[in-house]
């Protein structure tokens, strides 16, 4: 099995009516515990990382691990830059071999975004990449800063920009939010329903963490092939740190380094039986 494009995983999706996890990444033990689980399930997955966190895990240093862990897996992997807010950001994870870059113009006029993400299109498909961009704007935020205020993607709007950048996977605000929800979100299925019948593109769902299992496979069965998950995973490694450390006069390396795996490894496991309908 290999490093493949994004594109390439959502075709395969789409075949099978499920969508594809894209598991976010922060570190060593986090590639580790998600291929694992990916392994395991013989279910392929991405793995990404998002350009707000590269202050605490550098493209330079994260991108060649993850691309090692896709080409080195027993299952296929693409290796995708999350919220490109830059297009040398996005550049940079091009050269360095990503197999799918997102750009976010989600804050900009449906004009500039459409613009900007051509542009992005074109410096991809020099390299045979992938792109996701979004319309509408997903709640919460990637990161530290405000919290945006969600506003769903127009279908209509969803056409226009999906004909005119020829982008392969359009991440859709339908009620979701990054990071954890107050209450468990209700998601605007219906309107879903209208950008999947307007729109043939792959459709992706962000903010992942807190959504029921039965609102992710009612948006799969309308046309979300890509579900990201990134909370949900650094929380748990937090949380099989802390109890680990808890547990101990005298905290050891290693063990701890395992243990922040196993929480990865059991986040990433649950969520792709979600998305491919495993029981
Ligand atoms: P969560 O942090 O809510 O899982 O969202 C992940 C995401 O959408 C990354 O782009």
């Amino acid at each position: 099995m290999a490093l493949v494009t994004m594109k390439e995983l959502l075709t395969m999706a789409e075949k099978n009516d499920i969508a594809t996890g894209a598991f976010s990444v922060g570190n060593m033990e986090m590639v580790m515990g998600a291929v694992v689980a990916a392994e395991e399930l013989n279910t392929p997955i991405i793995l990404q990382i998002a350009e707000v966190r590269l202050k605490n895990s550098p493209l330079e240093l994260m991108g060649p691990m993850m691309l090692a862990a896709a080409k080195n897996a027993k299952v296929d992997i693409a290796v995708h830059l999350d919220h490109g807010l830059n297009i040398e950001t996005v550049q940079k994870a091009l050269d360095l071999g990503f197999t799918s870059v997102m750009f976010d113009g989600s804050l900009l006029s449906l004009e500039d975004n459409i613009s900007s993400v051509k542009e992005v299109v074109r410096r991809a498909s020099k390299y045979g990449a992938t792109v996701e961009a979004e319309l509408g704007v997903v709640g919460g935020n990637e990161g530290e800063g405000t919290a945006h205020e969600i506003k769903c993607t127009s279908p209509d709007d969803a056409k226009i920009f999906c004909d005119e950048t020829g982008i392969d996977a359009l991440a859709v605000a339908i009620g979701n939010a990054h990071g954890n929800y107050p209450v468990a979100p209700q998601l605007r299925l219906d309107v879903l329903d209208d950008i999947h019948k307007k729109v043939s593109t792959p459709l992706v769902l962000h903010g992942g963490t807190g959504i029921s299992d039965e609102q992710f496979r009612q948006a799969i069965k309308l046309g979300i092939r890509k579900v990201n998950i990134a909370t949900a995973s650094f929380d748990k490694l937090a949380e099989y740190a802390k109890i680990y450390c808890d547990s101990t006069e005298k905290a050891n390396y290693f063990e701890l380094s395992s243990r922040q795996a196993e929480g990865v490894y059991e986040n990433v496991k649950r969520h792709i039986k979600i998305f491919s309908f495993i029981d």
